[in-house]
C-alpha cells in the first residue's frame, strides 16, 4: 500500500501557466504519432532541423562500391560524425556496433543488380524485420518515368501502410535514369509524387537551377544524395546551396568515404549543414582536419 500522498506543502497547479504545445521542428510532419517523430528525433538533429545521413548501402545493388570494399574499415572512424546511416541490414548486423546510438534507415527495397533493369525493384524486408533492428525509418527507391515506375510506385505505399501501423518513417529515394534529365522540373514532378503518397520524407538530387522550386512544392522535408564523386569544395558548394535553398540536410555517400580524406570531409559537411558555414570556409576546416589526419599518421 503506498504512502498517503500528505506533503507538508501543498500541492502546486501552476493554474496561470498555460500547458505547452510545441509544434514538431519538422515541415508536414506535425500531425504524425509520437513514434514516428521520436525516430524522426534520431535522424533530424531538433536543435538544427537538419541531418547529416552518412548513405552506404551502395552495394545492394553495385557490390563492393570503391570505398566500401571494407566498412569495418573505412566507415566505422566516421561514425561519431553522422547523425544517421543508410544502410541495408546485412552490413548493419555484420559490421555496426549495436550500441550506435542514432537512427538507422533501412533500405527496404532492392532486387535487381547493375547488370539488370535497375527499376525492378520488390520491398525487400519485413516489418517485423525492422522493428526488430529498431530502425529509425525505411527507405525505397521510386523510379518515377522509369520501366517499372508503378511497381515502385507500389512498393512505396506499401512500405508507407507497413511503415504508419508501426510508427516507422519512410524515405522516398527519388531514383533517376541515366536517360533522364536531372532538372528542377523533373525533381519536382518525382518529388512532389512521392509525398502526395506518403513517404514522411524525399531525398532526390540537388540541381542548380531552381532547387528552392523544388523544396517549396515538397510538402515534407528533403534531403539530397551526393552523387557520384567530385572535388571536395565542389561538394561542400553543393551542400551549401541546397541548404541555403532549403533541403532539411544531406544523405551523402560517395563525395564523403571516396574523399581523400573522409573524416575532414564528413566534419566539413557538418559544418556546413548544422551551422551554415559557407564553402570556402567549409574547405579550408577540411584541409586543415585533413592536414591534422596526416600529422597524426606520421606521428
Ligand atoms: C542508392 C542510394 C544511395 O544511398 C545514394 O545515392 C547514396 O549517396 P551518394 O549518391 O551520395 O553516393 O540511394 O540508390
Amino acid at each position: 500500500m503506498p504512502d498517503v500522498d500528505k506533503p507538508e506543502k501543498g500541492k502546486e497547479f501552476y493554474l496561470d501557466i498555460p500547458a505547452k504545445s510545441t509544434p514538431f521542428f519538422l515541415k508536414g510532419c506535425n500531425s504524425l504519432d509520437w513514434g514516428m517523430k521520436n525516430r524522426l528525433s534520431r535522424i533530424f538533429n531538433p536543435e538544427t532541423g537538419k541531418t547529416v545521413m552518412l548513405a552506404i548501402d551502395h552495394g545492394y545493388f553495385q557490390g563492393p562500391t570503391t570505398g566500401l570494399e571494407r566498412v569495418d574499415v573505412t566507415i566505422l572512424p566516421l561514425l561519431p560524425y553522422a547523425d544517421t546511416l543508410m544502410l541495408t541490414r546485412g552490413i548493419l548486423r555484420a559490421i555496426i556496433p549495436p550500441a550506435f546510438d542514432r537512427g538507422i534507415v533501412l533500405r527496404a527495397s532492392g532486387g535487381p543488380s547493375i547488370l539488370n533493369e535497375l527499376s525492378n525493384e520488390q520491398i525487400a524486408i519485413d516489418m517485423d524485420e525492422a522493428i526488430r533492428l529498431n530502425v529509425a525509418a525505411m527507405a525505397v527507391q521510386v523510379f518515377i518515368g522509369g520501366k517499372y515506375e508503378t511497381q515502385s510506385v507500389h512498393n512505396m505505399t506499401r512500405l508507407v501502410d507497413m511503415g504508419n501501423r508501426y510508427g516507422i518513417p519512410v524515405l522516398g529515394v527519388t531514383a533517376v535514369g541515366k536517360d533522364m534529365a536531372r532538372d528542377a522540373k523533373y525533381m519536382r514532378l518525382a518529388s512532389r509524387i512521392i509525398a502526395e503518397l506518403g513517404v514522411t520524407y524525399v531525398k532526390t538530387y540537388y540541381v542548380p537551377k531552381d532547387f528552392d522550386t523544388v523544396v517549396a512544392s515538397c510538402p515534407v522535408p528533403i534531403v539530397i544524395a551526393g552523387g557520384k564523386k567530385i572535388p571536395e569544395l565542389d561538394a561542400l558548394t553543393m551542400a551549401y546551396n541546397a541548404i541555403q535553398d532549403g533541403a532539411a540536410g544531406v544523405d551523402m555517400g560517395r563525395n564523403i568515404f571516396q574523399s581523400e580524406a573522409p573524416v575532414a570531409m564528413i566534419k566539413a559537411i557538418r559544418k556546413v549543414v548544422h551551422e551554415g558555414t559557407k564553402p570556402k570556409e567549409a574547405y579550408d576546416f577540411f584541409l586543415t582536419e585533413k592536414n591534422k589526419g596526416k600529422n597524426k599518421k606520421k606521428g
